[in-house]
Protein backbone atom coordinates (compact mmCIF):
# COMPACT_ATOMS: atom_id res chain seq x y z
CA UNK A 1 0.00 0.00 0.00
CA UNK A 2 1.63 3.16 -1.20
CA UNK A 3 -1.14 5.79 -0.02
CA UNK A 4 -0.76 9.43 -0.76
CA UNK A 5 -2.61 11.98 1.65
CA UNK A 6 -2.41 15.44 -0.93
CA UNK A 7 0.38 14.29 -3.69
CA UNK A 8 -0.47 15.61 -7.38
CA UNK A 9 -2.05 13.62 -10.23
CA UNK A 10 0.25 14.15 -13.45
CA UNK A 11 -0.14 11.93 -16.55
CA UNK A 12 0.86 12.09 -19.89
CA UNK A 13 -1.77 14.18 -20.76
CA UNK A 14 0.50 16.75 -18.53
CA UNK A 15 3.41 15.96 -19.61
CA UNK A 16 2.28 16.50 -23.67
CA UNK A 17 1.20 20.13 -22.30
CA UNK A 18 4.35 20.95 -20.89
CA UNK A 19 6.53 19.78 -24.50
CA UNK A 20 3.95 21.83 -26.55
CA UNK A 21 4.51 24.69 -24.46
CA UNK A 22 8.55 23.92 -24.11
CA UNK A 23 8.41 23.54 -28.20
CA UNK A 24 6.82 26.93 -28.28
CA UNK A 25 9.48 28.65 -26.51
CA UNK A 26 7.16 30.91 -24.72
CA UNK A 27 8.17 29.77 -21.14
CA UNK A 28 7.79 32.73 -18.83
CA UNK A 29 4.95 35.17 -18.93
CA UNK A 30 4.25 35.88 -22.21
CA UNK A 31 2.80 33.11 -24.46
CA UNK A 32 -1.54 31.85 -25.02
CA UNK A 33 -2.33 29.92 -22.56
CA UNK A 34 -2.14 31.96 -19.42
CA UNK A 35 -5.08 33.66 -21.16
CA UNK A 36 -6.45 30.44 -22.20
CA UNK A 37 -6.11 29.07 -18.71
CA UNK A 38 -8.15 32.46 -17.47
CA UNK A 39 -11.07 31.93 -19.86
CA UNK A 40 -11.77 28.42 -19.36
CA UNK A 41 -11.54 29.43 -15.62
CA UNK A 42 -14.20 31.86 -14.94
CA UNK A 43 -16.55 29.84 -17.39
CA UNK A 44 -15.93 27.18 -15.42
CA UNK A 45 -16.36 29.30 -11.97
CA UNK A 46 -19.00 31.52 -13.49
CA UNK A 47 -18.01 34.92 -13.40
CA UNK A 48 -17.11 37.40 -15.87
CA UNK A 49 -12.94 37.30 -15.30
CA UNK A 50 -10.22 36.02 -13.72
CA UNK A 51 -6.93 36.94 -13.50
CA UNK A 52 -4.05 34.44 -13.08
CA UNK A 53 -1.32 35.18 -10.12
CA UNK A 54 2.06 33.34 -8.56
CA UNK A 55 0.26 31.99 -5.80
CA UNK A 56 -2.63 31.58 -3.55
CA UNK A 57 -1.22 33.77 -1.35
CA UNK A 58 -0.84 36.44 -3.89
CA UNK A 59 -3.71 36.55 -5.64
CA UNK A 60 -5.58 37.25 -1.84
CA UNK A 61 -2.86 40.07 -1.57
CA UNK A 62 -3.78 41.76 -4.59
CA UNK A 63 -7.65 40.83 -3.80
CA UNK A 64 -7.08 43.03 -0.23
CA UNK A 65 -4.66 45.93 -2.02
CA UNK A 66 -7.30 46.57 -5.08
CA UNK A 67 -9.88 46.97 -2.31
CA UNK A 68 -7.48 50.15 -0.78
CA UNK A 69 -7.75 47.56 2.50
CA UNK A 70 -4.87 49.43 4.67
CA UNK A 71 -3.61 50.47 8.04
CA UNK A 72 -6.54 51.28 10.69
CA UNK A 73 -8.57 48.55 8.44
CA UNK A 74 -9.79 45.52 10.35
CA UNK A 75 -9.97 42.29 8.28
CA UNK A 76 -12.51 39.42 9.74
CA UNK A 77 -11.02 36.07 9.54
CA UNK A 78 -11.56 32.23 10.60
CA UNK A 79 -8.87 31.24 13.31
CA UNK A 80 -8.75 27.92 11.54
CA UNK A 81 -6.93 28.33 8.71
CA UNK A 82 -3.44 28.35 7.01
CA UNK A 83 -0.96 31.33 7.64
CA UNK A 84 -1.54 32.51 4.23
CA UNK A 85 -5.15 33.26 4.41
CA UNK A 86 -3.93 35.94 7.21
CA UNK A 87 -0.71 37.22 5.68
CA UNK A 88 -1.35 38.91 3.26
CA UNK A 89 -3.58 41.17 5.75
CA UNK A 90 -0.49 42.04 7.28
CA UNK A 91 1.20 42.75 4.17
CA UNK A 92 -1.07 45.85 3.78
CA UNK A 93 -0.79 46.51 6.91
CA UNK A 94 -4.35 46.45 8.05
CA UNK A 95 -5.63 44.37 11.26
CA UNK A 96 -6.85 40.66 11.54
CA UNK A 97 -9.57 40.05 13.39
CA UNK A 98 -9.87 36.55 14.08
CA UNK A 99 -13.09 34.86 14.91
CA UNK A 100 -13.99 31.05 16.02
CA UNK A 101 -15.59 28.55 13.49
CA UNK A 102 -18.59 26.44 13.83
CA UNK A 103 -18.05 22.80 15.39
CA UNK A 104 -19.58 21.38 12.60
CA UNK A 105 -18.78 22.67 9.27
CA UNK A 106 -15.16 23.84 10.75
CA UNK A 107 -15.51 27.16 8.29
CA UNK A 108 -16.28 30.43 9.62
CA UNK A 109 -19.13 30.94 11.67
CA UNK A 110 -21.17 33.75 10.67
CA UNK A 111 -22.72 34.42 14.26
CA UNK A 112 -19.34 35.46 15.01
CA UNK A 113 -18.54 37.35 12.35
CA UNK A 114 -21.54 39.27 13.07
CA UNK A 115 -20.52 40.33 16.93
CA UNK A 116 -16.78 41.00 15.15
CA UNK A 117 -17.74 43.92 12.89
CA UNK A 118 -16.87 47.49 14.22
CA UNK A 119 -16.81 50.67 12.16
CA UNK A 120 -13.10 49.81 10.75
CA UNK A 121 -14.38 46.49 9.45
CA UNK A 122 -13.39 46.80 5.86
CA UNK A 123 -13.66 42.56 4.37
CA UNK A 124 -14.16 39.49 5.66
CA UNK A 125 -12.19 36.76 4.10
CA UNK A 126 -14.49 33.25 4.38
CA UNK A 127 -12.06 29.94 3.86
CA UNK A 128 -13.45 27.07 2.46
CA UNK A 129 -12.31 25.03 4.27
CA UNK A 130 -10.65 21.63 2.70
CA UNK A 131 -12.53 22.36 0.46
CA UNK A 132 -16.10 22.71 2.31
CA UNK A 133 -18.35 25.38 1.15
CA UNK A 134 -18.89 28.15 3.94
CA UNK A 135 -22.96 29.66 4.49
CA UNK A 136 -21.92 32.06 1.54
CA UNK A 137 -25.80 33.37 1.80
CA UNK A 138 -25.58 34.58 5.43
CA UNK A 139 -22.08 36.12 4.74
CA UNK A 140 -23.05 37.73 1.90
CA UNK A 141 -26.53 39.16 3.64
CA UNK A 142 -24.00 40.51 5.93
CA UNK A 143 -21.82 41.77 3.51
CA UNK A 144 -24.46 43.77 2.10
CA UNK A 145 -26.12 45.25 5.35
CA UNK A 146 -22.78 46.30 6.68
CA UNK A 147 -21.44 47.49 3.38
CA UNK A 148 -18.29 45.27 3.75
CA UNK A 149 -16.19 43.39 1.16
CA UNK A 150 -15.97 39.37 1.10
CA UNK A 151 -12.44 37.68 -0.70
CA UNK A 152 -13.54 34.16 -0.73
CA UNK A 153 -10.26 31.97 -0.03
CA UNK A 154 -11.35 29.56 -2.67
CA UNK A 155 -7.60 27.53 -2.77
CA UNK A 156 -8.40 24.32 -1.35
CA UNK A 157 -12.23 24.45 -2.67
CA UNK A 158 -11.69 24.50 -6.25
CA UNK A 159 -15.06 22.66 -7.77
CA UNK A 160 -17.15 22.80 -4.47
CA UNK A 161 -20.50 24.59 -4.81
CA UNK A 162 -23.06 26.78 -2.30
CA UNK A 163 -26.57 26.65 -3.57
CA UNK A 164 -25.26 25.16 -6.69
CA UNK A 165 -22.74 27.88 -7.57
CA UNK A 166 -19.32 27.36 -7.56
CA UNK A 167 -17.35 28.68 -4.35
CA UNK A 168 -14.84 32.07 -5.12
CA UNK A 169 -17.89 33.44 -7.35
CA UNK A 170 -19.97 34.84 -4.63
CA UNK A 171 -17.53 37.32 -3.04
CA UNK A 172 -16.08 40.69 -4.18
CA UNK A 173 -12.88 38.31 -4.93
CA UNK A 174 -12.54 34.67 -5.20
CA UNK A 175 -8.81 33.52 -4.66
CA UNK A 176 -7.44 30.20 -5.75
CA UNK A 177 -4.27 28.37 -5.37
CA UNK A 178 -2.87 25.53 -7.44
CA UNK A 179 0.10 24.61 -5.31
CA UNK A 180 1.27 21.16 -5.50
CA UNK A 181 -1.36 19.70 -3.07
CA UNK A 182 -4.48 21.80 -4.36
CA UNK A 183 -6.88 19.95 -6.07
CA UNK A 184 -5.26 21.14 -9.79
CA UNK A 185 -1.81 22.38 -9.72
CA UNK A 186 0.13 24.66 -11.58
CA UNK A 187 3.11 23.46 -9.77
CA UNK A 188 2.55 26.72 -7.95
CA UNK A 189 0.42 30.13 -8.56
CA UNK A 190 -3.24 30.67 -8.26
CA UNK A 191 -5.94 32.94 -9.68
CA UNK A 192 -8.72 35.80 -8.67
CA UNK A 193 -12.00 35.82 -9.83
CA UNK A 194 -14.06 38.73 -10.18
CA UNK A 195 -17.46 40.05 -11.52
CA UNK A 196 -16.17 43.07 -12.08
CA UNK A 197 -14.03 43.99 -15.25
CA UNK A 198 -12.71 47.23 -14.02
CA UNK A 199 -10.73 45.46 -10.89
CA UNK A 200 -9.71 42.42 -12.98
CA UNK A 201 -8.04 45.01 -15.42
CA UNK A 202 -6.08 46.79 -12.64
CA UNK A 203 -5.52 43.80 -10.68
CA UNK A 204 -3.79 42.45 -14.13
CA UNK A 205 -1.55 45.47 -14.18
CA UNK A 206 -0.50 45.68 -10.89
CA UNK A 207 0.58 41.83 -11.28
CA UNK A 208 2.55 42.86 -13.93
CA UNK A 209 4.70 45.43 -12.23
CA UNK A 210 1.83 48.18 -12.93
CA UNK A 211 3.08 48.23 -16.01
CA UNK A 212 1.28 50.92 -18.70
CA UNK A 213 2.26 48.47 -22.01
CA UNK A 214 0.46 51.29 -24.18
CA UNK A 215 3.63 53.60 -23.02
CA UNK A 216 6.17 51.19 -23.46
CA UNK A 217 8.13 50.52 -19.86
CA UNK A 218 5.75 53.01 -18.06
CA UNK A 219 4.63 52.15 -14.45
CA UNK A 220 2.33 55.22 -12.69
CA UNK A 221 1.84 52.75 -9.70
CA UNK A 222 3.94 50.59 -8.26
CA UNK A 223 3.19 46.86 -8.70
CA UNK A 224 4.09 43.50 -7.69
CA UNK A 225 5.57 40.60 -9.98
CA UNK A 226 3.07 38.05 -9.48
CA UNK A 227 2.40 36.78 -12.93
CA UNK A 228 1.93 32.93 -14.01
CA UNK A 229 4.00 31.77 -16.38
CA UNK A 230 3.03 30.30 -19.66
CA UNK A 231 4.47 27.17 -18.63
CA UNK A 232 2.50 27.04 -15.51
CA UNK A 233 -0.83 27.65 -17.33
CA UNK A 234 0.07 25.05 -19.86
CA UNK A 235 0.19 22.61 -16.89
CA UNK A 236 -3.13 24.23 -15.53
CA UNK A 237 -4.90 23.77 -18.41
CA UNK A 238 -4.01 20.05 -18.91
CA UNK A 239 -4.86 19.36 -14.87
CA UNK A 240 -8.10 21.33 -15.41
CA UNK A 241 -9.32 19.04 -18.25
CA UNK A 242 -9.34 16.50 -15.48
CA UNK A 243 -11.01 18.11 -12.66
CA UNK A 244 -14.02 16.30 -12.91
CA UNK A 245 -12.94 13.39 -12.32
CA UNK A 246 -10.46 14.57 -9.71
CA UNK A 247 -13.20 15.81 -7.92
CA UNK A 248 -15.41 12.75 -8.40
CA UNK A 249 -12.96 10.91 -6.69
CA UNK A 250 -12.54 13.17 -3.92
CA UNK A 251 -16.02 12.64 -3.51
CA UNK A 252 -15.89 8.60 -3.49
CA UNK A 253 -12.84 8.60 -1.07
CA UNK A 254 -15.17 10.86 1.34
CA UNK A 255 -18.20 8.62 1.12
CA UNK A 256 -15.76 5.53 1.74
CA UNK A 257 -14.87 7.01 4.90
CA UNK A 258 -18.05 7.84 5.72
CA UNK A 259 -19.38 4.28 5.52
CA UNK A 260 -16.17 3.28 7.21
CA UNK A 261 -16.83 4.93 10.45
CA UNK A 262 -20.51 5.20 10.37
CA UNK A 263 -20.88 2.90 13.25
CA UNK A 264 -18.43 4.08 15.48
CA UNK A 265 -19.00 6.68 18.11
CA UNK A 266 -15.56 8.21 18.36
CA UNK A 267 -15.50 9.30 15.10
CA UNK A 268 -17.04 11.66 12.90
CA UNK A 269 -16.66 13.73 10.07
CA UNK A 270 -16.44 17.26 9.20
CA UNK A 271 -20.05 18.37 7.68
CA UNK A 272 -21.22 20.20 4.96
CA UNK A 273 -23.74 22.79 5.01
CA UNK A 274 -26.79 21.50 3.57
CA UNK A 275 -26.76 23.68 0.59
CA UNK A 276 -23.10 22.85 -0.46
CA UNK A 277 -21.62 20.10 -1.87
CA UNK A 278 -17.65 20.25 -0.94
CA UNK A 279 -14.81 18.90 -2.96
CA UNK A 280 -13.34 17.27 -0.38
CA UNK A 281 -10.74 18.24 -0.99
CA UNK A 282 -9.00 16.60 1.97
CA UNK A 283 -11.55 14.16 3.95
CA UNK A 284 -11.07 14.95 7.58
CA UNK A 285 -12.10 13.24 10.83
CA UNK A 286 -12.72 14.64 14.28
CA UNK A 287 -12.12 11.90 17.45
CA UNK A 288 -13.96 11.64 20.12
CA UNK A 289 -12.12 9.98 22.77
CA UNK A 290 -10.88 10.46 26.14
CA UNK A 291 -7.11 11.23 26.96
CA UNK A 292 -6.37 11.49 23.35
CA UNK A 293 -3.14 12.08 22.32
CA UNK A 294 -2.88 12.71 18.83
CA UNK A 295 0.54 13.17 17.52
CA UNK A 296 1.05 9.58 19.03
CA UNK A 297 -1.93 8.04 17.23
CA UNK A 298 -0.62 9.90 14.26
CA UNK A 299 2.34 7.84 14.82
CA UNK A 300 0.92 4.10 14.87
CA UNK A 301 -1.31 5.10 12.02
CA UNK A 302 1.35 5.90 10.23
CA UNK A 303 3.19 2.91 11.13
CA UNK A 304 0.83 1.15 9.02
CA UNK A 305 1.92 3.28 6.12
CA UNK A 306 -1.27 5.75 6.42
CA UNK A 307 0.06 9.29 5.69
CA UNK A 308 -2.51 11.64 8.08
CA UNK A 309 -1.86 15.31 9.03
CA UNK A 310 -2.72 17.49 11.75
CA UNK A 311 -5.69 20.35 11.28
CA UNK A 312 -4.79 23.29 10.53
CA UNK A 313 -3.23 24.92 14.31
CA UNK A 314 -5.44 28.46 15.57
CA UNK A 315 -3.36 30.88 13.41
CA UNK A 316 -2.75 32.97 16.95
CA UNK A 317 -0.71 30.29 18.90
CA UNK A 318 1.58 31.39 16.49
CA UNK A 319 4.35 34.18 17.59
CA UNK A 320 3.73 36.77 15.03
CA UNK A 321 0.03 36.89 15.44
CA UNK A 322 -0.22 36.20 19.09
CA UNK A 323 -0.77 40.26 19.27
CA UNK A 324 -3.92 39.68 17.67
CA UNK A 325 -5.61 37.28 19.70
CA UNK A 326 -8.03 39.08 22.04
CA UNK A 327 -10.20 36.17 23.20
CA UNK A 328 -10.41 32.38 23.49
CA UNK A 329 -11.25 30.41 20.42
CA UNK A 330 -12.66 26.99 21.96
CA UNK A 331 -13.99 25.44 18.97
CA UNK A 332 -10.90 26.11 17.01
CA UNK A 333 -8.69 24.57 20.25
CA UNK A 334 -10.94 21.27 20.40
CA UNK A 335 -10.68 20.85 16.64
CA UNK A 336 -7.21 21.33 16.80
CA UNK A 337 -7.00 18.46 19.76
CA UNK A 338 -8.59 15.91 17.61
CA UNK A 339 -9.25 16.24 13.94
CA UNK A 340 -7.14 14.95 11.64
CA UNK A 341 -6.65 14.49 7.24
CA UNK A 342 -6.61 11.38 5.91
CA UNK A 343 -5.14 10.40 2.42
CA UNK A 344 -6.96 12.16 -0.04
CA UNK A 345 -4.90 12.06 -2.98
CA UNK A 346 -6.62 11.05 -6.13
CA UNK A 347 -3.39 8.80 -6.86
CA UNK A 348 -4.77 6.77 -4.35
CA UNK A 349 -6.57 3.21 -5.31
CA UNK A 350 -10.44 3.64 -3.48
CA UNK A 351 -9.74 0.04 -2.11
CA UNK A 352 -6.65 0.82 -0.59
CA UNK A 353 -8.77 4.30 1.06
CA UNK A 354 -11.11 1.67 2.40
CA UNK A 355 -8.48 -0.64 3.63
CA UNK A 356 -6.97 2.49 5.52
CA UNK A 357 -10.16 3.67 7.04
CA UNK A 358 -10.73 -0.06 8.17
CA UNK A 359 -7.32 -0.36 9.71
CA UNK A 360 -7.54 3.54 11.42
CA UNK A 361 -11.17 1.94 12.86
CA UNK A 362 -9.29 -0.84 14.55
CA UNK A 363 -6.34 0.56 16.20
CA UNK A 364 -8.94 3.05 17.24
CA UNK A 365 -11.36 0.37 18.90
CA UNK A 366 -8.17 -1.82 20.57
C1 LIG B 1 -6.42 28.11 3.24
C2 LIG B 1 -5.28 28.52 2.35
N1 LIG B 1 -5.14 29.81 2.05
C3 LIG B 1 -4.16 30.24 1.23
C4 LIG B 1 -3.26 29.36 0.67
C5 LIG B 1 -2.15 29.91 -0.17
O1 LIG B 1 -2.01 29.37 -1.43
P1 LIG B 1 -0.55 29.28 -2.11
O2 LIG B 1 0.20 28.18 -1.44
O3 LIG B 1 -0.83 29.01 -3.54
O4 LIG B 1 0.11 30.62 -1.91
C6 LIG B 1 -3.39 27.99 0.93
C7 LIG B 1 -2.53 26.95 0.33
O5 LIG B 1 -1.38 26.80 0.42
C8 LIG B 1 -4.40 27.56 1.83
O6 LIG B 1 -4.54 26.26 2.14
Amino acid sequence: MNLQLDAPNLGEIEQEALKACLDSGFVSTVGPFVREFEEVFAQFVGTNCAVSSQSGTAAIHLALYELGIGPGDEVIVPVTTFVATVNPILYVNATPVFVDVDSRTWNIDPEEVRDAITSRTKAIIPVHLYGNPCDMEVLMQISREFGISVIEDATESLGATFDSRQTGSFGHFGCFSFNGNKVITTGGGGMIVTNSEKAADHVKFLANQARDERRGYYHPEIGFNYRMTNLEASLGLAQFSRLSTFIQKKRLFRSIYEDAFKASKAISLQSEHACSKSSWWLSCISIDLDNLDLDELRKNIASLGIPTRRLFCPVTDFPPYRPFKTRDFPVANMLYQRCLCLPSSTLNKPVEVEKAAQKILQLLES
